[in-house]
């Protein structure tokens, strides 16, 4: 009888299943399952406080917008946008990736260059919102960054070679050269170290002699000096060899400590120094220049275990 009723067993708890799932189930909510009604949350207001430029009118004023902190992001950025969208669609800022990537959204605010899309909303008191400084202003918080980029193109941001290595060649580098260059090359030419550097302000727009480049284009100048590939060190530093170019900077550290990127444009400058006065040189690079690839020869990671190391 005993062995019979083993035998039953998993027949019952079988049966057991299906009665459950044909059985309705009681909602777990008192009212029946329908989500519970949303919290009416205290409103938190905020204003912020925005420079406006109306080129056709000729007019410049300071505009305040007020927010509520519920229903807006966590970022200046975001504030920008619920204004635009829904209180003044007559706004201007520039804005692309809103993750401190594109550069685009630099702008003064509360008295610090930095990237609106990365500046979190402070809860207390009002944010002033201004353009970068002693830049010309397009229109609101827009400004003419023409100037800027011909800067950075003065600077030739690009790899210098003698002669040209060719399609079937590539150019390599050692991780020790690799790492010379680290903190260089994240630069997102936003603007914020040149435009809060007060020798950027008072130089920063000359004629081309008499230029002081400013901390990004030389942060970048300093990138290419130093690439182990490049070949045009001579001609880079020849070009900057002028009291105004690059020595005006006096190591204010203006730029450094607003770099959103945590970048040190300022010791690219001092380093760069030092090339400039010979006081330092560019050293050979650890592995050769250009070689070939050969296809059957290539590294294989997924296969070959001399690839891996
Ligand atoms: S160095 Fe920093 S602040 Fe200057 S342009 Fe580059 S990312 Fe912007
Ligand atoms: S360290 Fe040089 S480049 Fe940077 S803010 Fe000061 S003067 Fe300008
Ligand atoms: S929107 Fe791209 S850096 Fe801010």
């Amino acid at each position: 009888m005993a062995l019979f009723k083993h035998f039953l067993n998993p027949f019952k708890s079988i049966l057991r299943l299906f009665a459950t799932a044909a059985k309705p189930k009681k909602s777990l909510c008192k009212d029946g399952g329908k989500p519970p009604p949303e919290k009416e949350l205290k409103p938190k207001l905020k204003t912020f406080q925005i420079y406006r430029y109306l080129p056709h009118e000729g007019k410049t004023f300071k505009k305040s917008y007020t927010l509520d902190l519920n229903k807006t992001g966590i970022k200046v950025l975001d504030a920008l946008i619920r204004i635009k969208r829904e209180m003044d669609p007559t706004l201007a800022f520039r804005m692309s990736c809103r993750e401190g990537i594109c550069g685009s959204c630099g702008m003064n605010i509360d008295g610090k260059n930095t990237l609106a899309c990365l500046a979190p909303i402070s809860p207390k008191g009002t944010t002033k919102i201004y353009p970068l400084p002693h830049m010309y202003v397009i229109r609101d918080l827009v400004v003419d960054m023409k100037h800027f980029t011909k800067q950075h193109r003065r600077i030739m941001p690009w790899l210098i070679r003698k002669e040209d290595p060719g399609p079937d060649k590539q150019l390599l580098q050692s991780v020790k050269d690799r790492d010379k260059i680290d903190g260089r090359i994240e630069c997102i030419l936003c603007a914020c170290c040149s435009t809060s550097c007060p020798e950027y302000w008072w130089h920063g727009h000359s004629k081309d002699e008499k230029d002081f480049l400013g901390p990004a284009a030389l942060l970048n100048a300093y990138r290419w000096v130093i690439d182990s590939r490049d070949q045009a060190q001579q001609e880079r530093l020849a070009m900057l060899k002028n009291y105004f170019n690059v020595f005006r900077c006096h190591t204010i550290n203006n730029c450094t400590n607003c770099c959103p990127r945590q970048l040190n444009p300022a010791q690219a400058i001092s380093n760069l120094r030092l090339l400039l006065t010979n006081l330092q040189n560019k050293k050979k690079p650890d592995l050769p220049g250009a070689v070939l690839i050969e296809p059957e020869k290539a590294c294989n990671v997924e296969t070959d275990d001399e690839c891996k190391t």
